[in-house]
């Protein structure tokens, strides 16, 4: 079978296409035919070495995939052969808060990812797909989906008719934008491009800022309000947005911080966040728990994930620099 490893910290070019025998599944262990992976920011990020410099190389990409059950391993029964299947993004974290244990259990980082015709994965790390959803549609939930979500229901606490604002057009701000519209949310989203606005209005943005043309999208944000703020930011730049982030929020608000888009920046001013009350809620991804949740949600309003192109696997180094340009919309597949 065929097998991606990044051999070194150089960016889409360290992805390398090799050989490998098929992997046998052991205790606990399930054998997944890979279908369709996607890809997130994380991924870019761990190719150049500034994600985690330490990681161990060669590693396999990628958390996030779809595929059918090949074959379980002794003792292994929460599947049969020819389910169809997804990974979640912690293969350890089933339930309850998160912890190092779980967090240790990323795929495509501390352990081998699913970037490969063939993984061996544990089989309490996988959910069942529903039949709603293409093998595609599925790869691209595991990390994206399930941190929006988890942002905005898990620990966010939003309810209908509050307002988020959302930053960007990725994978995870799409998702915050189609959960949001379907929990009864008004979604604001900001981007570099009026044309991507136009499409997220099409997915039922309520409203939308040009943080390019806009540079003090904070301020337009209070003004979609009425003055007050918005109930929820999906803080996916970082450093670089959080100051204005903190200044678009209502008093008593959140920040589900979730992203780095913008690197490193300059410190916060604390004070602005505990005279106005703010919670800044730190989300790494979600359990299967929470991805089984999601699920039901993704199927109850017949949400479709937004693909923005399906690579071949041939060309899945394409389909990073796809990535890297930042011209996608939604999500980024890579067919196996
Ligand atoms: N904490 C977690 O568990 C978790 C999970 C998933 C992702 N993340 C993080 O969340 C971020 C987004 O990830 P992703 O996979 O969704 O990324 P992505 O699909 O690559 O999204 C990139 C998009 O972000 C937008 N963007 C870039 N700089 C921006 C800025 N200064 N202000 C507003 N938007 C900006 C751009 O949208 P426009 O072209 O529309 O301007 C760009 O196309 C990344 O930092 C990622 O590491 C964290």
């Amino acid at each position: 079978m065929k097998v991606y490893r990044l051999h070194e910290f150089s960016g889409p070019d360290g992805w390398k296409l090799e050989d490998a025998p098929t992997p046998k599944p052991g205790p606990g262990e399930v054998l997944v035919r890979m279908r369709a992976a996607s890809l997130n920011f994380r991924d870019l990020m761990i190719s150049k070495g500034v994600y985690n410099p330490h990681f161990k190389l060669p590693l396999v990409p990628l958390s996030d995939g779809a595929g059918e059950v090949v074959e379980n391993g002794p003792g292994a029964s929460r599947f049969r052969p020819g389910d169809r299947v997804s990974c979640n993004f912690m293969a350890r974290w089933v339930d309850g808060p998160l912890d190092d244990f779980k967090a240790k259990s990323a795929l495509g980082g501390e352990v081998p990812g699913v970037l490969a015709q063939e993984v061996v994965l544990p089989e309490c790390g996988l959910v069942g797909v529903p039949d709603s959803l293409s093998f595609e549609e599925a790869a691209t939930l595991p990390c994206a989906a399930v941190t929006a979500w988890h942002g905005l229901f898990e620990t966010g606490g939003v309810r209908a008719g509050q307002t988020i604002l959302t930053q960007g057009t990725g994978g995870v701000s799409i998702f915050a934008l189609q959960f949001g519209k379907a929990a009864g949310l008004r979604v604001v989203v900001t981007s570099s491009s009026d044309a991507k606005l136009e499409r997220a209005r099409t997915l039922g943005a309520a409203g939308t800022i040009n943080y390019k043309s806009t540079p003090d999208w904070e301020k337009a944000a209070r003004e979609l309000t009425g003055g007050r703020g918005v109930d929820l930011v999906v803080e996916l730049g970082g450093a670089g947005t959080l100051p204005k982030s903190l200044r678009a929020v209502k008093t008593g608000g959140t920040i589900a911080m979730i992203g780095v888009l913008t690197g490193p920046g300059e410190g916060v001013d604390p004070v602005q966040v505990l005279i106005r009350g703010i919670r800044l809620q730190g989300v790494f991804v979600g359990s299967r728990a929470m991805y089984e949740s999601m699920l039901r949600a993704i199927e109850f309003h017949a949400i479709k994930p937004i693909v923005d192109r399906v690579f071949p696997f041939d060309r899945a180094v394409d389909a990073l620099r796809h990535l890297e340009s930042g011209s996608h919309f939604g999500k980024v597949v890579i067919g196996i």
